[in-house]
């Protein structure tokens, strides 16, 4: 068990992303500005796609540049491809997340490409960002099973992130895009890309479609992972991929990683907070168990 866990709050981008209102630009801003005040030290900000595929996002260079970036908080955003990087650069963003997947029809359906072809795209946005000195972080969808082609072997997973890796990402974030993974599958898969990335340089990114995500967490937290993904008040989910519901709740998270003596230098009150007043804003009930049980 790791002794401390990094939080990559992804509430803003993966959170908001599927929204069927569109959130004014101000709240997307009020948000990570709470969030910048609960002690995370990466917050995802938005992403730089196209807004003709991500509607709720076109307002991504405007809300980076509005908000305060704190001294010590890494604010990454997402991008596609080589227009979408220069677009970020544009605002100054210093850490991007390129994104492929583990299974050939999500690839095709959330960025209209093959998983090579992909990969074939991030290739120039990893060179200017190495000349750049802008961090990149790759992420891996559907690793535990796809909305489209159902079962993914974990072989396919492993080539995935051994590419992204070896083409320069510091981080690798290995995304259950549906929650369809349960304990010993989400570990077995873990182990294997373990084998061809260091675990230091792992994240993983649990859906909570199906009640798993926290016992997904705990499983590869016993393998020595030490970097979660979450999203405040448990919002999230992927626009192409059928069935997505929420990622996990930070505060749920939170709550788990400090009830077992592992530091994660965020405030849980705060955050409770942040997630009371998102829901607000967006007017439903949060999907947080422990801000119910703290309301
Ligand atoms: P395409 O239609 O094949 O792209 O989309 P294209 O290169 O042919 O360009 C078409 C139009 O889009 C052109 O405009 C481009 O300029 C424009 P037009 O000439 O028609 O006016 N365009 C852009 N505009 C702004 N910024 C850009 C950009 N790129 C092209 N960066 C593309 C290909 C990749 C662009 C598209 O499929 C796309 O944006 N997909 C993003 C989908 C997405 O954001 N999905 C959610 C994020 S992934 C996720 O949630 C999973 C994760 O959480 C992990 C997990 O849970 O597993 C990360
Ligand atoms: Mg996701």
């Amino acid at each position: 068990m790791p002794r401390a866990v990094r939080i990559v709050e992804v509430g803003p981008r993966d959170g908001l992303q599927n929204e069927k209102a569109i959130v004014p630009a101000a709240t997307k801003i009020e948000l990570i500005n709470r969030l910048s005040d609960t002690g995370l030290v990466s917050i995802e900000a938005t992403s730089f796609v196209s807004p003709k595929w991500v509607p709720q996002l076109a307002d991504a260079a405007e809300v980076y540049s509005s908000i305060q970036r704190r001294p010590g908080v890494s604010y990454p955003v997402l991008v596609p491809n080589l227009q979408g990087y220069e677009r970020a650069r544009a605002v100054c963003v210093e850490e991007v997340a390129v994104f492929a997947a583990a299974s050939e029809a999500f690839s095709q359906r959330n960025i209209n490409a093959s998983i090579d072809e992909s990969i074939e795209r991030f290739l120039p946005v990893l060179e200017r960002s190495r000349e750049d000195h802008v961090k990149v972080r790759g992420y891996v969808s559907t690793v535990l099973g796809c909305p489209y082609q159902g079962e993914v072997p974990i072989a396919d997973v492993v080539r995935v992130a051994r590419r992204l890796y070896e083409a320069g990402c510091y981080e690798i974030s290995l995304g259950d895009t549906i929650g369809m993974g349960t304990p010993v599958k989400a570990r077995q898969m873990l182990a294997a890309v373990a084998d061809v990335v260091p675990i230091d340089a792992l994240a993983v990114h649990f859906h909570d479609t199906r009640g798993q995500a926290l016992a997904n967490i705990l499983a590869c937290l016993e393998l020595g992972v030490s970097v979660v993904d979450a999203a405040v008040s448990g919002t999230g989910g992927c626009p192409y991929a059928k069935g997505a519901t929420g990622n996990v709740a930070s505060e749920d998270v939170v709550y788990m990683l400090h009830g077992m003596d592992i530091a994660t230098g965020v405030d849980l009150d705060r955050l409770i907070a942040t997630g009371r007043w998102l829901s607000e804003q967006l007017g439903r009930e949060t999907n947080s168990k422990v801000a119910r049980a703290a309301a």
